[in-house]
């Protein structure tokens, strides 16, 4: 009987049966603890050990708990991840996104799949995803998982798959951890929001690479059906 429904109405066929009316009270306590703990999980007021939490349905057995981490300076890697929340959401699976910078490692546990996503900023990306894959490489071996980067080197057609990539080649150097995806996307040059070294510096690259030059360009290379595709990957594994 779905959650919520009334099963019994005061005067109905059952109605008289206080054995039936305890039963009905059990399972209600039972499905709104159960619910209380999810939920008190999800959000992180309580760790793994506690998750083990009362019968889960069949329903939510299939769906997956999904922590999505981002490190980005300047927010494309941010709105890469909200596009793919969104899409895995749509997939019912339930999606909790959060910065590198702020995750916890002992909320990983909680977690089905765990995804990170990383800009490149000068060569290389953040020591910070580094240092928690590092922490967390056998919690991060034992579940699907998957890694991507977002670099406007990508926006080359040549250079934006996993194996043509540059800063993917760079974090197999980097890191032993072997996610069960790899992604790469082209990242966004938005000059007006540099300050003046960096635009400069950004400006010089762009031309020696045939790219954008204008100091008032903002262009999004990101290529929003690959990211798409990328998401309904990370359902799938
Ligand atoms: C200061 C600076 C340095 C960058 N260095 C590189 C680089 O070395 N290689 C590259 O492909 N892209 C480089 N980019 C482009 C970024 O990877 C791109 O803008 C990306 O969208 C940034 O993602 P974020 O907004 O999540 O930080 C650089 C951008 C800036 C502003």
């Amino acid at each position: 009987m779905p959650y919520g429904e009334r099963p019994l109405r005061r005067g109905g066929p059952a109605a008289g049966s206080s054995l039936t009316r305890v039963k009905v009270f059990r399972d209600r306590v039972t499905e709104m603890t159960r619910r209380l703990y999810a939920l008190a999980a999800f959000h992180g007021f309580i760790d793994a050990v506690h998750m083990t939490a009362p019968c889960r349905t069949a329903q939510e057995q299939s769906m997956a708990n999904v922590l999505i981490l981002y490190s980005t300076v300047d927010g494309q890697t941010l709105k890469i991840c909200q596009r793919l929340q969104s899409l895995v959401e749509q997939q019912a699976h339930r999606v909790k996104l959060v910065s590198v910078d702020e995750a916890q490692d002992a909320h990983l546990p909680l977690f089905d799949k765990i995804v990170i996503g990383a800009s490149i900023r000068y060569g290389k990306h953040r020591p910070q995803v580094y240092d928690f894959i590092n922490r967390n490489r056998s919690i991060l071996e034992s579940r699907p998982s998957a890694f991507f980067s977002v670099n406007v080197v990508a926006r080359k057609p040549g250079k934006n798959a996993p194996e043509t990539n540059p800063y993917i080649r760079q974090f197999h150097k980097k890191s032993s951890w072997r996610p069960t995806a790899l992604g790469v996307f082209a990242g966004k040059i938005d000059y007006p929001k540099y300050g003046f070294r960096d635009r400069q510096i950004i400006r010089l690259i762009m031309w020696m690479t045939n790219g954008p030059t204008d100091p008032k360009a903002v262009v999004e290379f990101t290529d929003w059906g690959a990211v798409e595709a990328f998401g309904r990957r990370l359902c799938a594994m």
